[in-house]
């Protein structure tokens, strides 16, 4: 309960960023957790992006062995403090604690220092500037290996929905991320599973960045002409 409310509290102060009022569900969670799921590579190095309160972390925490590394970006500090508390407090984080770092910081700002494997993003990209997004990917693809598989998750249908209704900006902003996606999803033969047990559900999408290096960098959106 206290995880709740920490995680609504987080999206009352900074609803642009946190982009949610609660955390994913463990379905959802297995979801974005698939490929890593079915890796048979070893040693792993992840990547997860806005692990919020943890609860992608926790599943990914599972099949992290014990030669495998997990970076945690997270750029609210309340669910930073919450996360070191996790990893301290609760048997399944502790047991791994030794894997993994946890950056305090906007994934903008992070400097990699190791090829991923796999990254787990759950960033609100409908609240960012199409610019903002596509540098996002362009540095994942950078970030991975050949193989890398990157999973990131949208609500169902409020991309459409907010295309056509709200304020103009937003409205606009929305049409240009669509047509971004257009490009986007088919250079990273992107695979789709729905989640229909969330809050509200969920399109998780998995997109083979590694092999779309080369590509991602001529499909900049035209906003950052
Ligand atoms: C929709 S919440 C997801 C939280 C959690 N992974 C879950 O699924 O419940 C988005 C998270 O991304 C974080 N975030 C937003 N922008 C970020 C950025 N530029 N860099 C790193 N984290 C960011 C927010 O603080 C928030 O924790």
């Amino acid at each position: 309960m206290k995880e709740k409310i920490l995680f609504f509290k987080g999206f009352l102060e900074q609803q642009e960023t946190v982009g949610s009022v609660c955390a994913t569900s463990r379905w959802a969670a297995k979801a974005m957790c698939e490929p890593i799921a079915q890796s048979k590579k070893k040693p792993l190095n992840i990547l997860e992006v806005g692990p919020g309160t943890g609860s992608v972390t926790k599943e990914i925490l599972k099949h992290l062995g014990p030669s495998d590394s997990l970076l945690l970006c997270e750029l609210n500090s309340s669910f930073v403090e919450h996360l070191q508390k996790r990893f301290l407090n609760e048997a399944d984080f502790r047991e791994k604690r030794d894997r993994v770092d946890i950056f305090e910081g906007a994934v903008q700002d992070l400097t990699l220092d190791r090829k991923f494997d796999f990254i787990v993003c759950s960033l609100p990209f409908l609240n960012f500037p199409v610019s903002l997004t596509h540098e996002i990917f362009r540095n994942f693809a950078a970030a991975g290996t050949e193989e890398c598989i990157l999973t990131f998750y949208e609500y169902i249908g409020f991309r459409t929905l907010g295309r056509n209704v709200g304020p103009s900006e937003r409205r606009e902003r929305l049409i240009d991320l669509s047509r971004y996606y257009v490009k986007l999803f088919p250079v990273c033969k992107s695979e789709t599973e729905r989640v229909w047990l969330n809050v509200t559900p969920i399109a998780v999408r998995q997109l083979r960045i590694g092999e779309a290096k080369n590509a991602i960098d001529g499909i900049a959106p035209a906003a950052t002409f």
